[in-house]
């Protein structure tokens, strides 16, 4: 398969880029000069992501679902995929669409950048160790998930997802890279979406008890958003394809009680704590090892986690009136039943 040459300013494809990292992408890759097609169904993204740069000469936006056939004229160079609801009542909302979102959207995704020459980087997750027996979790770790639970759905789905990566780069040539990301916080995440990060904060602004789910003793590291665009842009240009997957994330651990009491002390809140049970398959530990990302792709993250956890909290008291409505007619079973 022809490859191509690629460019200062190449013309790059995100799908997902309405979403909460995507946005991110789409803002730091134009701010490079590069032109961008953003492609969305907007299904936990928003327009309100992209409304800064919807009128930018270079900036073109797609609604559509890449499980659906997707032709676009004239060339791309590269596409990030990070089109998939990433918070547990999102993607078990409609589990049966987040499965197809990472199988067949996928497929097509890596059919679009064969048929385009391009290169491409998708965007999977650390789920994908599921409740790990390895700590820290290295990328040659293949993982402990449950395959019928309902976060399988999700799982499952990116774990196949990387299996069709690496067949289309074994069969076909193509130039894929598989970025293992790690809890990623930052501004623009949903005020309602059900992660921890904006659980915390939402619920210590509004002056409400910080819901802790089981002991609080389990574990997440967390990644705020520009480090992780950084490794993200740093994989798709590195040279050559690491030709593995790559964790990023911020290595530095807390657990759920700690994560707490920091973003008490950051909002300057009264601790206030409320303790529930812990979800089914609910990770205990979590913590990358990325001494591959720092090997191969001279990256590694350099914001604390104090400093991302203000600006985050600073954004969500700047920006938000009242958390967004899902979509009439989507169900969602509990807006806080997991840590993801
Ligand atoms: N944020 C994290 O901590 C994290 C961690 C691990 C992996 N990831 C991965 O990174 C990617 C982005 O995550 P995010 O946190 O920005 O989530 P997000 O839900 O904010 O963004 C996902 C975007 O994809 C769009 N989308 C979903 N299904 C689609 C489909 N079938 N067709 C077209 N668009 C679709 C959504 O509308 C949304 O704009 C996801 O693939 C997720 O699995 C994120």
């Amino acid at each position: 398969m022809p490859r191509k040459t690629q460019y200062q300013t190449p013309t790059v494809l995100v799908a997902g880029g309405a979403g909460f990292l995507g946005s991110h992408l789409c803002e730091t890759l134009l701010e490079r000069g590069c032109k961008i097609i953003c492609v969305d169904s907007l299904l936990s993204g928003s327009l309100d992501n992209i409304a800064a740069m919807r009128n930018h000469p270079a900036f073109t936006f797609i609604e559509a679902d890449i499980c659906d056939d997707l032709e676009i004229k004239g060339s791309i160079d590269q596409i990030f995929n990070m089109a998939c609801p990433a918070s547990p009542p999102r993607y078990q909302a409609n589990p049966v669409h987040t499965v197809m979102t990472s199988v067949v959207g996928t497929n097509k995704l890596l059919s679009l950048a064969a048929r385009h020459g391009a290169r491409m980087v998708q965007a999977s997750t650390s789920e994908i160790y599921g409740d790990p027996d390895e700590h820290p979790q290295r990328e040659t770790y293949w993982g402990n998930v449950n395959c019928t639970g309902p976060r399988a759905c999700y799982d499952e789905g990116k774990r196949t997802a990387e299996t069709l990566c690496f067949d289309w780069m074994r069969t076909e040539g193509l130039d894929v890279r598989v970025a293992r990301i790690f809890n990623t916080y930052g501004p623009r995440m949903r005020a309602d979406d059900g992660r921890i990060v904006s659980n915390f904060i939402v619920q210590a602004l509004d002056g409400e008890a910080l819901s802790i789910f089981g002991s609080g003793e389990q574990t997440r590291s967390f990644c705020y958003v520009s480090d992780l665009i950084d490794g993200l842009i740093k994989l798709m240009t590195v040279d050559p394809n690491p030709g593995v997957p790559i964790n990023l994330g911020n290595p530095t651990e807390l657990t759920v009680i700690e994560l707490a009491k920091l973003v008490l002390e950051v909002t300057g809140t009264p601790a206030l704590l409320s303790l529930e049970p812990l979800p089914v398959d609910d990770p205990r530990r979590r913590r990358p090892d990325i001494s591959q990302a720092a090997e191969l792709l001279g990256w590694k993250p350099a914001v604390d986690v104090r400093d991302g956890i203000r600006q985050t909290a600073d954004w969500f008291s700047r920006t938000r009136c009242e958390p967004q409505a899902f979509p009439a007619g989507e169900t969602v079973a509990s807006l806080h039943i997991v840590y993801d």
